[in-house]
């Protein structure tokens, strides 16, 4: 039995890589990967799969860049052939980007089986591209496979039936036991000496000067008092070059990270500032304290049970959560199916579901 596997983004490669290892080692189930290309940078994308341990994809359809619209329609017509020629039991999709709403469609409209990993999620903020494709694949999901008890809580209200659910916990923590690992075994060291991670591409934050700015001033404050090193996304690239950072400031730009090197540089942050979904994850996963440059959160588990605040995005805001994290830095704990084993359990819920 054959399931496509879709992945486009960076985070996808992140749950992509354990699941489709899970699936490869399922007797009578053979995966077949799929890149978009949505995400075609080697820093974004080829150096994933390589630490990753990805094979080359059976299939890559070269979708990158365009506006939503022009990205989520190239990515449907190139996916369609693909979907004919492979003649899957079910389609499987990952996370909130527009790689998984475009092929979900796809899928769904052939009468294949779609599964959503990390399905369930709600920001409640309908201006986030990712809460549309979220709700938008949710809408035509056949399999939910969730993250979290809050994206049960969702689901269950949305009327979903209970007999399609399953949490299963979080492949990105999967991927970032697996990270963790390999970077120890290549002997890799975070740099000397205490440091904030700082992370930034959300449109909302980082598509105008005028929303960036002040996310900037507040950053180069903290900056004062704490190094901050910051890899940066080439959406977020062009517009930090004509913003100035306060004076004194200590923020190192840095081209994006693999994900080996990120999550070893993580593990010894002092803090992560960041608008990153997987970031908020990570970081509850890992015991690291995280200011997170948003005024929500589809990951509520992050804030409730591990080490994410919730910091806004106005400067006296940040700074405010900033003091507060100093006096009393919060510590957490790791939330349930968090523990590295996610993926066979996806896959067995995939399996089971489809017999
Ligand atoms: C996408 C996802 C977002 C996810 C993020 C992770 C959607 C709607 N958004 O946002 O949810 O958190 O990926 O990174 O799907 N670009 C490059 N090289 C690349 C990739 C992108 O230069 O390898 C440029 C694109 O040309 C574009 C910009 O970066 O100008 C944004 O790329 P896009 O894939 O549209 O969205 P992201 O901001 O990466």
């Amino acid at each position: 039995m054959k399931i496509v596997l879709v992945a486009g983004a960076r985070p996808n490669f992140m749950k992509v890589a354990p699941l489709y290892r899970a699936a490869a080692a399922e007797p009578g189930l053979t995966p077949v990967l799929v890149h978009t290309g949505q995400h075609y940078d080697d820093r974004m994308s080829g150096q994933f799969f390589r630490d990753l341990g990805l094979p080359e994809p059976d299939h890559y359809l070269a979708a990158g860049g365009g506006s939503h619209a022009v990205q989520t329609a190239e990515i449907m017509k190139r996916f369609e052939p693909v979907v004919e020629q492979e003649g899957p039991a079910a389609v499987v999709v990952v996370g909130d980007v527009n790689s998984t709403i475009a092929c979900a469609l796809v899928a769904k409209k052939m009468h294949i089986a779609v599964v959503h990993v990390e399905a369930g999620l709600r920001s409640f903020d309908r201006s986030m591209p990712e809460e549309i494709n979220r709700l938008a694949t949710d809408a035509i999901t056949d399999l939910f496979l969730v993250t979290e008890e809050s994206g049960l809580a969702n689901l269950r209200r949305e009327g979903v039936p209970e007999e399609r659910i399953r949490l299963v916990g979080n492949l990105m923590i999967d991927s970032l036991h697996w990270n963790l690992e390999r970077g120890r075994e290549a002997g890799l060291k975070a740099p000397a000496g205490p440091y904030g991670l700082v992370t930034l591409h959300r449109p909302a934050n980082v598509d105008s000067t005028e929303a960036l700015s002040p996310l900037m001033e507040a950053l180069g404050r903290i900056s004062t008092e704490l190094p901050l090193r910051f890899p940066v996304h080439p959406r977020t690239r062009d517009r930090l070059k004509t913003i100035a950072l306060p004076e004194g400031s200590r923020i190192e730009y840095l081209e994006p990270a693999g994900p080996v090197e990120f999550a070893v540089h993580l593990a010894s942050a002092s803090v992560a500032l960041t608008d990153s979904g997987g970031i908020q994850e990570e970081t509850t996963a890992l015991g690291v304290p995280c200011l997170t440059l948003r005024d929500n959160t589809e990951r509520p588990v992050t804030v409730e049970l591990g080490t994410n605040t919730l910091a806004g995005t106005r400067p006296e805001s940040i700074l405010a959560a900033w003091e507060s994290h100093k006096r009393n830095p919060k510590a957490g704990r790791v939330p349930p199916l968090w523990d590295g084993q996610a993926a066979g359990r996806a896959v067995a819920a995939i399996v089971e579901n489809l017999q």
